[in-house]
């Protein structure tokens, strides 16, 4: 083949889909080769220094430097009456160098290159096909509704999928877009809101977390202008007695004076209240302002003193009394909805303070080895040797002395858990949790590829095993627990059950049969990827996307599907939350790119899959 030289950036650079519209009658040949030649001629390249080189295109600014942020209050101004007088500082000292997290790669060859490449060129029209169709549909709005081509507003009213993608256009290299975006986010009103009480949680995860994001990458003021409006408002938030954050801020209520602010949540689930962490710590790293962090390291103080007293001391249950501080009423524990998040940012967190903050490593290791203990479970398949390398995440309910429970229960946003334990296990050095991680992201592959869809569900039950290392199968056992799900009493029952959801052997219920589009398992196979260099990783990250994609298609983007057992598939939900264009193709994306771009030993992903810079010592600094 003839080499092409290494590109100039410049206005020729054009979308791909369209240069790809017009050769379409080539037919899958042409669709190759011209993705090839866009490759070596896109922003992305493939040198070694794929990001550098992608930085100094992208860098090229469109005239928003001067962009000034609007908004109709200003929430440094707002009252906060139970005022903080000491900050604890963001620790002090020079990060420390931590062991690689990154796999070695060595240079790929001409074929493995053209077919990743070829796959990323399919991830990038996908993505500008959502995107195009928010553009024209929903712009500036919550969400897309994706087969009717209408708005919603379902995140405070601020242009979600706006702030949730900056990122991903950034990354993508549309350009153009990137700062079309940027100017449509300066016009952002964060002074108000036409939701009376916004979730602290996803404001945070999604918009703060969005714009820090995209700050750290390109470098535009009114970028962080808006994080400091967002911040400022999610600040009022601390505002109660012991500044332990509510749930739920009621935006005009925030901003009235007197009183004694707010009162701290007696129910507040865990991942609301621990997973505020790394969004204000690169807010106070960006602004040099302790206050960001003082804030949530009160919080990890809490966490830290009270990871005892919980039912199962070291884990954290999925309720939380935040008003009296207390861990210990709530008997039911998970790694799936509503804690997740607040587990995942404890190695993450540990990394974006660049090792410089124990308690991160103290919080993560008194309690990982109680998920290994009491949540991990190796599931019972038909091939026992299948299963072997397989493990998925359940609940499980504490209780007094020994009557602690698993209920085989995984959910698709568990599927984090394979990524959580990788990363946690490179960067403490522990192989046990690297091989946990692979395990688990496995139990996630084979999830995905038992499903008609190709594409796993929502919820299912699955037969635990009660030993990790022997699990023959057991046709009378899977048979019981499936008449146990289904209050079933007799074979016919047992058989009916099977038929009417499509169990496959070994699943006991598939509790919730939808998927919603949702990032967790490609987010697993994605960091297991960077982190072993196994290529059988982009087969399976192509089988998911290729599944999803075929599954999901509407009109105009990408739907959540209703039933991931239904063969001929049924028409998707119009409903296409920002995590789609935020995170689920940005993992797929990510996957297929070289693997300098966007790396785990520069970057550490929020929960939103937003990359934060992590702090560095320059390699003169270091010393050798
Ligand atoms: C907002 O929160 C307040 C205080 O918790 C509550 O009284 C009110 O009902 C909530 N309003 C809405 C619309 O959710
Ligand atoms: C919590 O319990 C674990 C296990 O018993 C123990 O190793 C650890 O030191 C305890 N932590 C504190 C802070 O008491
Ligand atoms: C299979 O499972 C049933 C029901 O749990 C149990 O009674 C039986 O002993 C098991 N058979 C074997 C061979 O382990």
């Amino acid at each position: 083949m003839v080499k092409i030289k290494k590109p100039r950036r410049g206005p020729s650079y054009q979308p791909m889909s369209r240069r790809r519209r017009k050769h379409y009658t080539y037919g899958l040949l042409a669709v190759i080769v011209l993705g090839i030649y866009y490759l070596y001629t896109s922003p992305r390249g493939v040198t070694p220094a794929a990001f550098r080189d992608h930085e100094k295109y992208m860098n090229d600014r469109a005239n928003v430097g001067t962009l000034e942020s609007k908004a109709s209050y200003d929430w440094r101004k707002a009252p906060f009456h139970n005022i903080i007088r000491d900050y604890i500082p963001l620790p002090p000292g020079k990060p420390r160098t931590l062991p690689f997290v990154q796999f070695d790669f060595p240079p790929e060859t001409k074929s493995q290159r053209v077919r990743r490449e070829t796959r990323l060129l399919a991830v990038r029209q996908e993505f500008e096909r959502s995107w195009e169709s928010y553009k024209q549909f929903a712009w500036t709005r919550d969400e897309l509704r994706p087969s009717t081509g209408e708005a919603d507003d379902t995140f405070g009213g601020w242009g979600a999928t706006l702030v949730d993608s900056l990122d991903t256009l950034w990354i993508m290299g549309f350009k153009e877009d990137f700062f079309q975006a940027v100017r449509a986010v300066a016009e952002i009103d964060f002074g108000k809101s036409d939701t009376i009480n916004i979730s602290v949680f996803e404001t945070t995860i999604r918009y703060l977390g969005g714009l820090l994001s995209a700050y750290d990458l390109s470098h535009e003021k009114v970028l962080l202008d808006k994080a400091i409006q967002v911040g400022e408002m999610l600040y009022c938030a601390f505002d109660t007695s012991n500044n332990m954050p509510i749930d739920r801020l009621p935006v005009e209520g925030a901003k009235l004076p007197g009183g004694t602010g707010f009162t701290a949540d007696s129910n507040i689930c865990f991942a609301s209240i621990g997973s505020l962490t790394m969004e204000f710590t690169r807010l106070a790293q960006v602004t040099q302002e302790s206050k960001y962090y003082d804030v949530v390291a009160r919080v990890s103080e809490f966490l830290d003193r009270a990871q005892n007293t919980s039912r199962i001391p070291g884990l954290f249950p999925t309720w939380i009394n935040s008003y009296k501080e207390d861990l210990s009423n709530d008997r039911s524990f998970t790694l799936g909805a509503m804690s997740d998040s607040s587990y995942e940012y404890f190695p993450k967190m540990f990394a974006l303070l660049g090792g410089l903050e124990p308690v991160y490593e103290k919080l993560f290791k008194d309690s990982a080895p109680l998920i290994d203990k009491h949540m991990l479970f190796r599931p019972m398949l038909p091939d026992e040797e299948e299963g072997e390398g397989l493990l998925f995440s359940g609940d499980v309910y504490g209780g007094d002395a020994d009557t602690i429970r698993l209920d085989a229960e995984m959910q698709h946003l568990t599927c984090f858990v394979g990524g959580y334990f990788g990363l946690a296990g490179r960067l403490f050095e522990n192989k046990h949790h690297v091989e946990l991680g692979a395990r688990l992201t496995e139990g996630c592959i084979y999830a995905y590829k038992t499903m008609p869809t190709g594409v796993m569900p929502e919820i299912f039950n699955i037969v635990a095993c009660d030993s990790r290392t022997a699990c023959p199968w057991n046709e009378t056992k899977w048979e019981e627990e499936v008449l146990k799900r289904f209050y079933g009493k007799n074979h016919a029952d047992f058989e009916a059950a099977v038929a009417e959801h499509k169990l496959p052997k070994g699943f006991t219920s598939i509790r919730d049969k939808r998927y919603l589009l949702r990032p967790e398992a490609i987010e697993s196979v994605f960091v297991m990827y960077r982190i072993t260099g196994r290529e059988e990783y982009l087969d399976h990250a192509w089988d998911m996307f290729t599944s999803v994609v075929k599954a999901s298609t509407t009109s105009f983007a990408n739907g959540q599907v209703f039933d991931v057992t239904a063969d001929p598939p049924l028409e998707p939900e119009n409903k296409m939350e920002s995590f789609w264009t935020a995170e689920t193709l940005k993992y797929f994306y990510l996957i297929f790119s070289p693997p300098d771009m966007i790396s785990l030993d520069d970057w550490v992903f929020n929960t939103e899959a937003h990359p934060f810079r992590r702090p560095k010592l320059l390699k003169m600094e270091a010393g050798n």
